[in-house]
């Protein structure tokens, strides 16, 4: 099998750069280890800045996301038994909407298949090769089949488990990284959320977020030690332990409801570079992974390919390398603010284990100044909205 680019992994980063591709004329092949399926009702983040809507609506794959969408204009703070609206369109001009990642993997799957896209589910044994030659070539099994796929270049697109970051030699990448010591708790929920905006909010027993999918599916999560073992949590613990950390505010209360799925994520920082080793580009959770409470993932995914799009398409259209040679050192800029974002969104809003009640009093002293401080607000606001588009 022969293709121009070479795409591992078909999730947000994968399936949106076969995408960009196609419309510049470019053929990809998308080698994805799971079933469409299971790609396809994986539960994950839900937040795509304005940067990332204009995107999917700009290249055609964005209108069951304005149909279906929800676009929210701000997020709400709670701590100390009170409500804070941080008015991020106020401050911004830009807004922010509520969609699920599968959602947008559904779309995007549509639309290269609608196109004769060619993405192969349940691949094994993938293995990026002959990166430092003008030959790269791919092999996997499929269908109990050896097959290869021969390719010009090869897109890294697997997510932080994948095998294309291993295809580096060592010694080439360095890596950053942070673990932290709590998890998330996620939970979708058969209830109609009792918000209109995301709150996130802080309480002595832990952080809680307060999210949704559509006018009747709540999403919710709890901070959870990051050993928890999700048997220990019947839905009435996890209900309990929600209604203690948000219903906090004099006369609001949450609505309960049949819980849909549950999962404990761990809570990471992780980057390495540079982006690119040779022929083979790395783009997504491939190479960073941002702790959720920044809602940055899909999104960064989202940018790092858009802009390797064009550097491939540059590179086709005449040999220019200028882009290509860029990518890493570009993606980084953008990949670092939400680095520093997310880590920062995390310590501000988590109970940090510590016993050093001197931490507490400066994250009390920080959610003040964001909920007073419009410079402060603001430049909370400019980071979760992402920038222009
Ligand atoms: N071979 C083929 N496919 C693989 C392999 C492999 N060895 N390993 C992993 N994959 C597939 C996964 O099954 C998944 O579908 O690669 C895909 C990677 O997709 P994501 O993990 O969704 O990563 P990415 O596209 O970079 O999107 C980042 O996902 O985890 C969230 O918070 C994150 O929202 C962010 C987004
Ligand atoms: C979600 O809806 O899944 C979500 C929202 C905001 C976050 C993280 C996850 O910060």
């Amino acid at each position: 099998m022969r293709t121009q680019v070479g795409i591992v992994g078909a999730g947000p980063a994968g399936l949106m750069l076969s995408h960009l591709l196609h419309l510049r004329g470019i053929d990809t092949v998308v080698l994805e280890c799971r079933s469409r399926d299971h790609v396809e009702r994986r539960v994950r983040a839900g937040v795509l800045e304005q940067g990332s809507v204009d995107l999917l609506v700009r290249t055609g794959v964005g209108e069951r996301l304005l149909r279906e969408g929800l676009r929210h204009e701000g997020i709400e703070l709670r701590f100390d038994g009170e409500s804070h609206r941080v008015p991020m369109t106020e401050l911004t001009g830009r807004a922010i909407t509520v969609y699920g990642q599968q959602e947008v993997v559904k779309d995007l799957i549509a639309a290269r298949l609608a196109t004769g896209g060619r993405i192969l589910f349940e691949v094994d044994d993938v293995r990026p090769g002959g990166l430092d030659t003008d030959a790269p070539v791919i092999r996997f099994r499929h269908g109990g089949r050896a097959a290869e796929l021969h390719c010009d270049f090869v897109a890294g697109c697997d997510g932080f488990h994948g095998v294309s970051r291993a295809a580096v030699p060592a010694g080439v990448l360095s890596t950053y990284e942070r673990t932290y010591p709590f998890a998330w708790l996620g939970v979708l929920a058969a209830a109609p959320p009792a918000v209109d905006e995301l709150i996130y909010a802080y309480h002595e027993r832990g952080f809680a977020l307060y999210s949704l999918r559509s006018p009747q599916v709540s999403r919710l999560y709890l901070q959870v030690a990051p050993d928890e073992d999700i048997a220990d949590w019947p839905d009435e613990r996890i209900w309990s332990e929600l209604r203690t950390r948000l219903e906090t505010v004099p006369g609001w209360s949450l609505n309960e409801g049949p819980i849909l799925a549950k999962g404990i994520t761990p809570m990471r920082s992780f980057v390495v570079e540079p982006m690119r080793w040779q022929r083979l580009f790395l783009a997504g959770d491939a190479v960073h992974i941002v702790p959720p409470t920044g809602a940055k993932g899909m999104n960064l995914a989202l940018s790092d390919v858009a802009l390797l799009g064009d550097a491939f398409a540059a590179w086709y259209a005449g040999g220019r390398t200028d882009l290509l040679d860029a990518y890493s050192r570009t993606a980084l800029e953008r990949v670092w603010r939400a680095q520093h974002f997310s880590w920062w969104m995390t310590s501000l809003l988590h109970r940090l284990n510590t016993d050093d009640p001197y931490e507490a009093k400066l994250q009390s002293a920080q959610l003040r100044y964001v909920t007073t401080s419009r410079a402060y607000a603001t430049s909370l606001a400019e980071n979760y909205v992402g920038p222009p588009g």
